[in-house]
């Protein structure tokens, strides 16, 4: 064995050979799934796409660092399905961009946690954690409340994330504004457009509990509100009972 290896050694042009063989075999094993990713993929005929609230308040998550702490991908070991509920399918995140699924979990797995709470309980966390977990060690973020969301440029980042794939239609670029509005302000003109274009499912409500503003905590929690439930496809039989 060490007589070859020796053997190699002497002749550069066979040992740059094997050195391309071995390191390309790190290579192959994670490009060859890719080439299957058809099959592996779930198909979610339900699957909706975020709205420009949603999207708005993912923005803000990923702006203030809350993937620092927190996944979003409930792995398929027992412990964690039983905990969080049906493991997340790749379906899923199929419009997240970029993806959120993170490995680092000083709070828990966010994954499942629309509707968990009502929006209420999620702006008193929000606004301070120990008010509602005495023993959170989660920062308060007080200035969401204060802070009115801009909505002026998300058209355009509806149209960024249709390149990138995601099938928003003109007619929801266009709108893109009024709809932000309208979801978080039921009463309001705009809140019936909101739900022509993104589906009856849509929640439309003052997260925030202050009517007639919209606040970057409105948009945040719309966001929590929606984490799980853009498709029932995990909650199927043909994947709920895999545990
Ligand atoms: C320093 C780490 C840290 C950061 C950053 C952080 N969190 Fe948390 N989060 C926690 C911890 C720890 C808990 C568990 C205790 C609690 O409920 O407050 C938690 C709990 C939660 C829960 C309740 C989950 C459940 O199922 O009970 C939600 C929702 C949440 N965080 C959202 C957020 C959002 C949104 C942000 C960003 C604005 C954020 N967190 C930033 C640590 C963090």
């Amino acid at each position: 064995m060490f007589g070859l290896h020796k053997q190699l050694e002497r002749k550069s042009l066979a040992l740059a050979l094997g050195i391309v063989v071995a390191a390309s075999i790190g290579g192959f094993v994670e490009i060859a799934p890719l080439f299957t990713i058809h099959q592996t993929v779930e198909d979610a005929p339900d699957m909706r796409v975020y709205t420009p609230l949603e999207l708005a308040g993912r923005n803000i998550y990923i702006r203030e660092g809350c993937y620092a702490c927190h996944s979003q991908m409930i792995r398929t070991l027992r412990d964690e399905v039983e905990r969080y509920g049906p493991y997340s399918l790749a379906v899923e995140s199929k419009y997240d961009h970029p993806m959120l699924w993170g490995s680092k979990r000083t709070g828990p797995d966010l994954a499942r946690v629309g509707a968990k709470y009502s929006d209420a309980w999620h702006v008193a966390h929000l606004d301070n954690p120990r008010a509602v977990v005495p023993e959170s060690v989660m920062p308060a973020y007080r200035w969401l409340l204060r802070k009115d969301l801009r909505i002026d440029r998300l058209g355009d980042y509806l149209s960024a994330q249709r390149v990138v794939g995601v099938p928003y239609t003109d007619a929801m670029i266009a709108n893109a504004e009024h709809d932000a509005y309208g979801q978080a302000a039921p009463d309001s003109a705009y809140a019936e457009g909101v739900t022509k274009r993104y589906g009856e499912a849509t929640t439309i409500r003052v997260f925030d509990g202050q009517p007639g503003r919209l606040t970057e905590m409105d948009a945040l929690v719309a966001y929590l509100q929606i984490l799980g439930r853009l498709t029932d496809a995990a909650h199927k039989p043909a994947f709920a009972g895999r545990q």
